[in-house]
This record gives structure tokens, C-alpha cells and sequence, in this order.
């Protein structure tokens, strides 16, 4: 096996190792190399976008869900919080509000709601597009058919965040009811990719039961899959689910990932996670020192925010609200970047 450094040179120049490389990898890097590898998918990050942070206005719409999935807060089994549905009006003021700030994205972000049916959703992204032509609409509202993913398509919509949650179909019957299947979520992602969706798939690190194995099998389906975007943050327990007693992923875990994604699809839209910010207050600028160039600060009305908890404190008051540009621009000042007014849309190489 190569050393480290080796390695880290090589997921550089050949995108690709084997598992038992990833693996090494992942469970031998130390301290020195680890700043080696940060410093590499910094410098990848910065020759194919410059200095620039990409910001999304991120709406939770919803808080209903007809899942269960074992890590999340708003988990349909969860009965102690509030639900809540933004009505057209609310999400369109969370527009206007978020143009005016700057944003040239907006992601409807929310659960398997049933109440919003494929033409709801269809009309509220046909609706932002028509009074925001020079904006991006992304959704992320989980698994639905290849008619419906076209027909969103077709409304306008440009992009589609559905995290995979793991490769490993074992692993993802840990994290989920029976309901679910990994083979469905990934047929879901290539069904994106091919219907024309800048497609983002994703993990959260350190998730009860995974294993470092898992990981590299996750690096290998976002290599094979070539999304777009690729959203990674910690796994944080929620009080109300069944894993509430379940270890948190660390920072380190999460900054590592970050790295090694930026090395492995050099041109990928990768976020500094709000999930990343809820376990270090200086989360987001680490994950930008990592590779990451896009944050998503919240734009949902304040009274919702607290409903939509996927995990415990989770942050949504501070930087990380969007009415709170002006203090993440600063942040973003200070390590050397700048937050742009842009589509920032994925960029071939
Ligand atoms: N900790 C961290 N991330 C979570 N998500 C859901 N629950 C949690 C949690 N407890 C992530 C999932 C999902 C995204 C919207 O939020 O990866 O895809």
C-alpha cells in the first residue's frame, strides 16, 4: 500500500481508489496529512470556482412526512412537535425576501408530504420561475416517480438535492422501515440525473452502524453517479427518535469526507452543512478550508424553524439565517472568500 500522502496525490490526479485504498485511507491519516488533504481540496476548489460561496435560501415548506426513518426529528412516529405547511403566499414572501438579500437560488425544501401533491408542487415552482426567471429552483422532496421528477423538470425546476443516506443496502435498512429500500432511493437519483436535475446525492457522517467500509462504498456510488452536488454532514441525534442515544458524528469525520469528495468530483457544488455549523460554531468556515463552496442559510419564516428540527439544536438564528447574510459574508471575509450574488450553477470542467 502507498503511504498516505501518496494516496491523498493520487485520489488528486486519478479521482479514484480502490476500497481497500479508501479505506487505508480513511482509518490512517493523521494530523500532518490531514492539513496535507484540506490544503489539496481547497486548492481544487478554488482553481474551478475561485473565492466564491454560493448561497442557497433553503424553505422547509413542510414538516409533514409520511416516513419514519429512524434519524430524523420530523419522522412521521415523532408526534411532539408542531406541524406546519407554508402556504403559496408564505413561500413567495420567503422569495421576495430572499431576492432582495441577494439569493439566486431558492430549495423548497420538506417531507414526504402527501398534501402537497406532484401539480402543487409543480405550480409553486412555476410560480417562483415566472417572477424569478434569473433564479435557480431547487427541491428536495424525497422519493417519487421518474413521471413526476419529468414533469417538475418541465415546470422549471433545475435542480434536486435526495441524499442516498448510504450505499450499502444492509446499512440502509438499519436507518429506515422496512417501506424503504436503498435500490429505490438510487433508482430515484439516476432517474434525476438522466431527466437533465444538477442532482445531489449525499450522507451523513458517522450514522449509527456505519463503518468505514460503508464510506468507501458511498464514495464509490458518487463516483459512479457523477452528481452535481453532494450534501455531507454529521449525524446528530434527535431526542425523539429511536436512535436518540446514538453517538453524534465528529467534525473530524465530516471535514475529511468533505475533502476527499472535492478530490474525488473536483467540480461538485459541495455545502458547508448546517449540520456541520450545529457542532462547531466554526463548522461552515472549516468545511470551506475542506473544499466546501456553497452554504444554504435558512429562509423559512422564523415561527417554523423550531418545527423543523431534524436534529437536536439544530442552528438556524444565527449566520445561518439568511436574513443574517451580512454576518456569514463577514465570516466568509475573514478566511478569504466571498459570498456572491449568483445562480452559481455546476460547472463543467
Ligand atoms: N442528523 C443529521 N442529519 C440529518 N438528516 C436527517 N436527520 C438527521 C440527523 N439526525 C439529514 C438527512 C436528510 C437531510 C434532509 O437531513 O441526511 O437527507
Amino acid at each position: 500500500m502507498d503511504s498516505i500522502r501518496e494516496l491523498i496525490n493520487k485520489l488528486e490526479k486519478c479521482h479514484i481508489l480502490s476500497r481497500e485504498e479508501l479505506c487505508f485511507l480513511i482509518d490512517n491519516i493523521g494530523q500532518e496529512d490531514e492539513a496535507y488533504l484540506y490544503d489539496r481540496a481547497r486548492r481544487t476548489a478554488l482553481a474551478h470556482y475561485g473565492n466564491a460561496i454560493y448561497v442557497r435560501g433553503l424553505m422547509e415548506f413542510t414538516n409533514h412526512c409520511k416516513n419514519d426513518c429512524y434519524y430524523c426529528g420530523i419522522r412521521r412516529g415523532n408526534p411532539n412537535l408542531t406541524r406546519y405547511r407554508l402556504k403559496e403566499e408564505q413561500i413567495m414572501d420567503c422569495c421576495r425576501e430572499g431576492y432582495e438579500l441577494g439569493f439566486r437560488t431558492f430549495v423548497l425544501q420538506g417531507g414526504e408530504d402527501p398534501w402537497y401533491t406532484d401539480d402543487k408542487i409543480a405550480c409553486l415552482v412555476k410560480g417562483i420561475k415566472s417572477m424569478y426567471p434569473d433564479c435557480a429552483v431547487t427541491l428536495s422532496v424525497g422519493e417519487k416517480e421518474y413521471e413526476t421528477y419529468k414533469m417538475w423538470f418541465d415546470a422549471g425546476a433545475d435542480r434536486y438535492l435526495l441524499r442516498h443516506e448510504t450505499a450499502d443496502p444492509c446499512h440502509y435498512a438499519r436507518l429506515h422501515p422496512n417501506q424503504m429500500s436503498s435500490e429505490h432511493r438510487k433508482q430515484c437519483l439516476k432517474d434525476l440525473k438522466a431527466i437533465g436535475f444538477q442532482t445531489g446525492c449525499g450522507i451523513m457522517v458517522g450514522s449509527p452502524f456505519q463503518t468505514t467500509a460503508h464510506i468507501a462504498e458511498d464514495m464509490e456510488f458518487m463516483y459512479e453517479l457523477q452528481p452535481q452536488m453532494v450534501g455531507i454532514g454529521p449525524f446528530i441525534p434527535h431526542h425523539d427518535t429511536p436512535f436518540r442515544d446514538k453517538a453524534p458524528g465528529t467534525l473530524r469525520q465530516t471535514l475529511l469526507l468533505l475533502a476527499m469528495v472535492r478530490l474525488m468530483l473536483p467540480s461538485v457544488l459541495l455545502p458547508a452543512t448546517t449540520a456541520l455549523g450545529t457542532i462547531d460554531p466554526a463548522g461552515r468556515e472549516k468545511g470551506v478550508m475542506a473544499g466546501a463552496n456553497v452554504v444554504m442559510p435558512n429562509l423559512s419564516p422564523l415561527e417554523v424553524r423550531k418545527s423543523y428540527m431534524l436534529y437536536d439544536n439544530k442552528i438556524s438564528t444565527g449566520s445561518e439565517a439568511a436574513s443574517n447574510i451580512k454576518e456569514l459574508k463577514e465570516r466568509m471575509e475573514k478566511i478569504g472568500y466571498r459570498v456572491v450574488t449568483d445562480r452559481g450553477d455546476f460547472k463543467r470542467i
